[in-house]
Formats: C-alpha cells, structure tokens, sequence
C-alpha cells in the first residue's frame, strides 16, 4: 500500500527495540519506550485530498479513458498504461492503491503483468481487478488459479465499477488493520511479559491468563467486542508494575506495610497509563481492578461483589490460576487438581460464585491447556 492514500498513523511498533531485560531495574527510557508502544495503536486512515490512486491497464485507447473518466468523477486518481510493461513502469514511480487490468494485451499480458506484481513483495498487497471479456469462462478460470478474486466484464457499467473499485478496495484496508492490530497486539504482550518477568512469574503469563480469560469468556457467551476488551485488559493488566521497585517485585518474603502499600498501587499506576489511550480503554476496569475481591476485601477501591467490573472478576481467577500453577521462586508449582481446588475454595469470597462456576464448566479445557 503506498502512502499516498492509507497509511499506518505512526510506525509499526514491532520495530521497536525494548531494552528491557529480565531482572533489570525498568530505566526511565524503557518507561517512555513501553508507552511509546501502547500509545501507537493500528490506525489506517484515508487522506482525503487525493483520493485512492487507481491505475487502469487496457490496449484500448477509449475503454482505458472511458474507465479513467468514470474513476476521476468519483473522486479516484488514476494512472493509465497500455500494457503490462507501461504499467510495471508506472508502478515503479507511484505505486497505486489497486489495479484495474485488462487480460489480452500486447508486449505483456493480464497474467503476465498479474505475476510480475505479486513476485514484488512491496506489490503483493495491492488489490488487482481483472477486466474480462463477457462470457469468457476460461479468461475467469486462468484468473481464478492466479488468485485473483475479482473480475468485471466488459462492457462496463459505472456502477458496477465503482462498487466493485470501493468494496476491493474497504477490503484491502480491512486486512491492513487487522494485521496491525496482530502486530500491536504481540508488542504488548512482548512487553508486558517483561515487565511480568521482574516480578516472580514466569515466562508467558501474560497469554496463560489471556487465555484463561478467554476461554471463560467463550463459555458464557461473550462477543467479538467484549473478548478484544478481556484480551487487552489481560495483556495489560499489571502495566503499572514499571513503576513499582525490583526490590519488592521479587522480595521472597512478606512485605512490611509500606512496601505492600507501594506493590497495591501498580493497579492505580496502570489504570492512569491507559487512560488517555481511546484504543485500550474498555481495558482499564480490567487493569484498575483485578485485585478486587468479591467479599470487597481487595484493593485498590475495595469494591464487591457486582461493583466489580465482571471482565475484572474473570480476570483475577485467570490470574490466581496462573500464579498458582506456575513455579515460583519460592514455591513449586502444584498440581492441576491442587490448582482447581484452591480456586474453587476462594468462590464467594475472593472470587465471584458465577464466575467460578463458569471456571467450572470451562476447566477441561483449561486443564487440558495447561497439560500441554
Ligand atoms: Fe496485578
């Protein structure tokens, strides 16, 4: 995709290089680096004063300025060529936003020009629309194998075009922003499990309580936007501990009063991160309030029972499960049954008795998974 019309807001935040290591005191630059890449969510946007660049390939002289007049009344620009070769060429210069071509063409044909593109891998992503003559079935088949997945036959309407041009081209921008969000996404589980790794957890808690959450999520239901939500939150939910000191994160012992007061606050700390960040926070109830306990006995706002966000309440189990299953330094992990049952004798106090029967029901899956 070229940057002319949609581009990713800022850089993808995977080239970032977090200097974060394990055991390490978190400097003030990895600080500004962790935020640097929480406030970089995937956004594609349009830049409207352009308009998308289209480039039309066809031989014929008057159907290339017909399409190329129908594409600039509503607002496209396009780039013209006579044949694959022209068109290689005009690539080469600006590279569009999609491709209209024909199939039979001198000096380089449809396919031709088809493959060229897509064995670019700065190419491979822009969506390409074969012209077609009517009722050729084998120009559709060649197509097909190519893996193309659009055709308009000649000849061509204008609504037919302009549909076809803007709904090949939503969906272009659809996959650009999912596969940023993949990318935002492993960023900040990368970064949240190194943050993780200086308190007594180990390596890739962060996705185990995910996971964990999610599969209880799916057990009761949750749609699309509410698992997004419990996923953030779960990557994210103890982010304010880069604020919190190495010596208490990894202090074998009990914490004397103040330094208990110091580790409660990594929820307040995290909540305050996220909240300027409109992209993450339907996370922050998760981040705020996971140490919340159904008895109203946790913290930071000793909130019970159904005041406790619910996405906060299946978070905290996630958490415990993890906690309690993991090896820690100075504890080994117990078994899976062990593990079950320490949850369940927490239900109606530490945690919500709903919630526990859901863990209830989705723990097969959640032993198998640890099993692994
Ligand atoms: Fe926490």
């Amino acid at each position: 995709m070229n940057g002319s019309t949609y581009h990713h807001s800022r850089d993808n935040p995977l080239s970032h290089n977090l200097r974060l290591t394990q055991f390490s005191e978190v400097t003030e630059a990895d600080r500004r680096q962790i935020l640097r890449i929480m406030e970089s969510p995937p956004k594609v946007v349009g830049v409207p004063e352009f308009g998308p660049v289209v480039l039309v390939v066809e031989d014929n002289e008057i159907l290339k300025q017909g399409i190329q007049l129908l594409l600039e009344a509503d607002g496209f620009s396009v780039l013209s060529a006579g044949n694959g070769l022209e068109a290689l060429e005009q690539i080469r210069g600006t590279c569009p936003d999609l491709i209209l071509s024909d199939i039979s063409m001198p000096e380089m044909d449809g396919y031709a020009f088809f493959d060229a593109v897509r064995a670019n891998p700065e190419w491979v992503a822009i969506p390409f629309i074969f012209l077609t003559a009517r009722g050729n079935r084998d120009d559709v088949f060649e197509g097909k194998k190519l893996g193309v997945e659009d055709y308009l036959v000649k000849p061509i309407n204008r609504q037919e075009l302009i549909a076809s041009v803007r709904s090949r081209l939503a969906r272009s921008q659809e996959l650009l922003l999912a596969q940023l969000q993949q990318a935002y996404q492993a960023s900040l589980i990368m970064l949240s499990n190194a943050i993780e790794l200086r308190d007594q957890y180990t390596r890739g808690h962060v996705e185990r309580v995910m996971d964990f959450a999610l599969t209880m999520a799916n057990e009761m239901g949750w749609n699309s936007m509410q698992k997004s939500a419990l996923q953030f939150g779960s990557i994210l939910h103890d982010i304010g501990k880069i604020y919190i000191r190495e010596s208490i994160l990894r202090k074998p012992g009990r914490l004397d009063e103040e330094e208990w007061a110091e580790m409660k606050q990594h929820t307040v700390i995290g909540a305050e991160l996220i909240k300027n960040i409109p992209y993450l926070a339907s996370a922050l109830p998760i981040i705020r309030n996971h140490h919340e306990r159904w008895d109203g006995k946790g913290y930071p706002d000793g909130l019970a029972g159904e005041n406790i966000p619910l996405a906060a309440r299946i978070v905290a189990v996630a958490d415990s499960l993890d906690a309690i299953t993991s090896s820690r330094v100075y504890r080994q992990a117990c078994s899976l049954e062990q593990a079950y049952n320490e949850i369940l004798r927490g239900r109606g106090t530490r945690y919500d008795p709903s919630v526990i029967d859901v863990f209830q029901a989705a723990w097969p899956e959640i032993a198998h998974y640890l099993q692994k």
